[in-house]
């Protein structure tokens, strides 16, 4: 029997998504055996993560990393090459994207999109686009259909007045409120939230995450939230992973992360925010020192899968990175590193584990 108690809600092991890149070879090359192989993207590659019922889940990485292909990916909206998805321990990873908009497990994944306005249909008013997921997904009695559609905008913030209007009638963020009621409308256990305010100002920004902050109070469901704002992050999720180049680089309890960042990746990322508060000591100096990254990352096309995909930019990279690709491994609570020599907190100060013995000062993940 299920443990329900026990059982993530989400369990995604080792997806990967590799996407072909350029012409495939003609069948009389493929005949005569002078094709080689067709050269791969690595958008995703072995990423392994769990959601927990209720959890806020943030994922955090520079354009191009593969948030929206690993979104996509748990969204159903593209195939795997390989790995496993389990909803409430039921796989759904095998479920062919062409066709999953009709399985039973639809609703239970709905997605908030980076921008309301390119993703609501411009013929469809605000009423027809909240209830269009319900229509298709958990048909209602006319009359219910409409109470149900005016609930929904009413939980949003969305005055009744305008659910006859067009997209190109409403405000970014009135197109934003519309987006999270049809997401919301079938009662999703999932919502993954790709970007849902990088289109906003700023003002309207706040306004929203509130809202998207009290809808999951109220309504008990799980966040996957996507962004490259951190401090967002770091206010909303209670977890957070690391993207760099396709792969998870550090993932732990948000609050940690962001004090203890123990991956050159995440530093950098935390020291390009002005005046973040992380990297200074309680007298405002800064007590750790600030990573810069530069130069060129390394091309996600088949890359050398024994060496670290942050070396050449990373700031501490040695021989032994490109000797052996860095897995994750635990370095606190809940907390871990893909690094061959990750900054280690004692408590006192952050350190660089000592490069002779990478693993010593890092505990083993169960
Ligand atoms: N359909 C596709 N075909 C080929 N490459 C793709 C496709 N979709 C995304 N990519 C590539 O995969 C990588 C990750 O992209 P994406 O997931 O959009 O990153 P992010 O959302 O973090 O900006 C990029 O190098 C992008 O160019
Ligand atoms: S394994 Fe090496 S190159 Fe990779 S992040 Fe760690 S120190 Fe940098
Ligand atoms: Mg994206």
């Amino acid at each position: 029997m299920k443990d329900i108690f026990n059982t993530p809600l989400l369990d995604a092991q080792s997806l990967h998504k590799h996407f072909p890149i350029g012409k495939t070879p003609g069948l009389f090359a493929r005949a005569r055996g002078s094709a080689g192989p067709v050269p791969r993207l690595h958008a995703v590659d072995d990423v392994t993560f769990t959601i927990a019922r209720g959890e806020t889940l943030g994922l955090v990485g520079e354009s191009g990393c593969g948030k929206s292909t690993l979104v996509r990916l748990l969204t159903r909206l593209l195939d795997l090459t390989d790995g496993s998805i389990q909803l409430d321990g039921e796989e759904i990873g095998h479920l062919p994207a062409k066709g999953f908009g009709k399985s039973l497990y639809r609703p239970r994944i709905q997605m908030v999109f980076q921008d309301a306005g390119d993703s609501l249909n411009p013929r469809f008013t605000a009423f027809a686009a909240i209830a269009d997921p319900l229509r298709r997904l958990k048909p209602l009695p006319r009359e219910a259909l409409k109470a149900r559609v005016e609930e929904l905008a009413a939980m949003c913030g969305l005055p009744l007045e305008l659910l006859g209007r067009f997209p190109h009638q409403l405000s970014g963020g009135q197109k934003a409120r519309v987006g999270i009621a049809r997401a919301i409308a079938v009662e999703p256990d999932l919502l993954i939230l790709d970007e849902p305010t990088a289109a906003l100002d700023v003002s309207v920004q706040v306004v929203i995450l509130q809202l998207l902050d009290d809808l999951k109070q109220r309504l008990g469901m799980s966040y996957l939230f996507v962004s490259h704002d951190l401090n967002v992050v770091r206010l909303l999720c209670d977890r957070v992973m690391v993207m760099y180049l396709g792969r998870i680089v550090e993932t732990g309890p948000a609050e940690r992360v962001f004090r203890h960042p123990a991956h050159p990746y995440t530093r950098a990322l935390l020291s390009a925010i002005p005046h973040f508060d992380q990297i200074k000591g309680s007298d405002g100096a800064a007590s750790v020192p600030r990573l810069r990254i530069s130069g060129e990352p390394r091309s996600p096309i088949d890359p050398d899968p024994k060496v670290c995909r942050f070396h050449g930019r990373c700031p501490q990279g040695t021989e032994a990175c490109t000797q052996a690709m860095p897995l994750l491994q635990g370095v606190g609570p809940g907390h871990s590193v893909a690094c061959h020599f990750p900054i280690i907190d004692t408590g006192i100060d952050t350190v660089r584990a000592d490069t002779d013995e990478p693993d010593s000062l890092i505990e083993d993940v169960a």
